[in-house]
């Protein structure tokens, strides 16, 4: 099918393309074959042709494509508490509310509750694909890969792993490293069976919660499982001064060094949070082509850090998307995590007005613009992922949101279409995406009541 309309996508972290009025040819695979703009001179023609098939979709007045959006961390489970529970610092936080709300995920009814329900807040606000951490359940971890699969998200799901028998509750982890070894290459084995059947792709993951949570012969024993059916790779990485401090003293060495070393840092490994990276941990995760997921909102409560993330993206050229870390963040919504991480950004460049003042106060070069925010929630994530996604280029799957501008504050019909970019990356709500697609098929159309999946 061809779509008419006005797009916005990524080229490079730094430029965002106009694509004013293209037609978007969609492959049966859903995939964009072709991307003609209104000079080429079958452009007419190609409008005939499928309005006859019926095959032709153009975009309403003030309406906008942009890419899905890639959240490239979020704890599925969490969703039940997100929103409350922040006043803690990690350990505790852990310890106090996340640990006791993970342990009812044994119940598969109540993991079908929770993630159904995340699933679908998702997709309507934008996000195409995810990269989750289930829980250590390896049964309602696969419900999660299946909810991903009849709603039409693309989903990379971990079966968590905590097997150290001090450092996790009684309640709440692996009963021992064989067993959680079994489990996770069993999952593994079930989710590439259901990725067979599910067109825009469900992919397993191997997921050492953290250093802390997992023994040495669980961190060897799934760095070798990864390489062996080469899937993907989830963890948390210098995270905050607790845990960061915590594997200091049990390796002698930064998270990056230690996970490097049972062949956890891989191409297709993404790293979350990596607020307290140094140069050579930068330099390592850029030699591997492992990835950071960025999650700005939850770095401000539990990293009480922000990222340097300029530095991982212009001088050490690291592979960057953006999280949600639902729910150490708060918010579901990948607009609200671009918007803070350019806010962040900017609280920690360099403050000092060269002419009134002499004091140093932060870094200078670090803020981001929002162009490259905007690139860390859809190209950068893609990238991340090794997957091709997250861009507007022929190869790369039809995984769009289409968004009104009309209730947007406009109030000029020649307003540059560079300044509309912006005002929907700041304004937008969820009420405001109108059609969500993935995989060349529709799975949110908001004037459309959604029919719910039977528990
Ligand atoms: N580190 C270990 N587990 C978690 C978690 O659930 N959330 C966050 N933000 N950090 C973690
Ligand atoms: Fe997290």
């Amino acid at each position: 099918f061809v779509v008419k309309g006005t797009a916005f996508s990524s080229i490079d972290s730094k430029n965002v393309k106009v694509f004013e009025n293209c037609l978007f040819c969609i492959s049966e695979t859903g995939m964009i074959s072709a991307i003609i703009s209104p000079e080429e001179k079958d452009y007419k023609t190609i409008i005939q042709e499928y309005s006859e098939k019926n095959k032709f979709q153009e975009l309403a007045q003030g309406q906008y494509i942009l890419p899905g959006f890639i959240d490239l961390h979020i704890h599925a489970p969490q969703w039940a508490q997100t929103g409350t529970a922040l006043d803690l610092p990690l350990y505790e936080w852990l310890n106090t509310y996340t640990f006791p709300l993970e342990a009812k995920f044994s119940d598969e009814q109540f993991a079908e509750r929770v993630y159904s329900d995340l699933v679908s807040q998702l997709i309507k606000n934008g996000t195409t694909t995810a990269l989750y951490f289930a829980t250590v359940h390896r049964k309602s971890s696969l419900r999660l890969a299946e909810i991903c699969s009849e709603k039409g998200q693309r989903g990379l799901v971990g079966k968590v792993v905590m097997d150290d028998q001090e450092q996790n509750p009684d309640y709440y982890r692996d009963a021992t490293t064989d067993e959680a070894l079994a489990e996770t290459e069993l999952f593994i084995q079930e989710v590439l069976e259901l990725n067979k059947r599910t067109p825009q792709g469900v992919y397993p993951v191997v997921t050492p919660r953290f250093i802390p949570s997992c023994t040495d012969n669980s961190l060897k024993g799934l760095g070798a499982l990864a390489a062996k059916y080469d899937v993907h790779i989830q963890s948390h990485c210098s995270e905050s001064d607790w845990a960061h401090s915590f594997v200091q003293e049990r390796f002698g060495k930064n998270d990056a060094f230690a996970l490097n070393d049972f062949g956890l840092l891989t191409e297709k490994a993404v790293m979350a949070h990596c607020g307290f990276l140094s140069d050579e941990d930068m330099d390592l995760f850029a030699k591997k082509g492992t990835a950071v997921a960025h999650c700005p909102i939850s770095n401000a409560y539990f990293g009480n850090a922000v990222t340097p993330i300029a530095r991982l993206l212009n001088d050490f050229q690291v592979e960057t998307g953006l999280g949600s870390d639902i729910s150490g963040g708060f918010s579901p919504s990948l607009f609200d995590n671009i918007r803070q991480a350019v806010m962040s950004s900017r609280m920690l460049e360099d403050g000092v007005d060269k002419d009134c003042c002499s004091e140093k106060r932060g870094v200078s070069g670090a803020s981001i613009t929002l162009n490259e925010a905007f690139y860390l929630a859809t190209a950068g994530g893609g990238e991340s992922l090794s997957l091709p996604i997250g861009k507007l280029e022929v190869g790369y799957a039809w995984d769009v949101q289409l968004v009104d501008s009309k209730k947007l504050p406009i109030f000029s019909k020649d307003e540059p279409l560079m300044t509309i970019f912006q005002k929907i990356l700041y304004l937008s709500r969820p009420e405001n995406i109108d059609e969500v697609w993935i995989q060349g098929e529709k799975v949110h159309d908001k004037n459309t009541k959604e029919v719910e999946v039977q528990a």
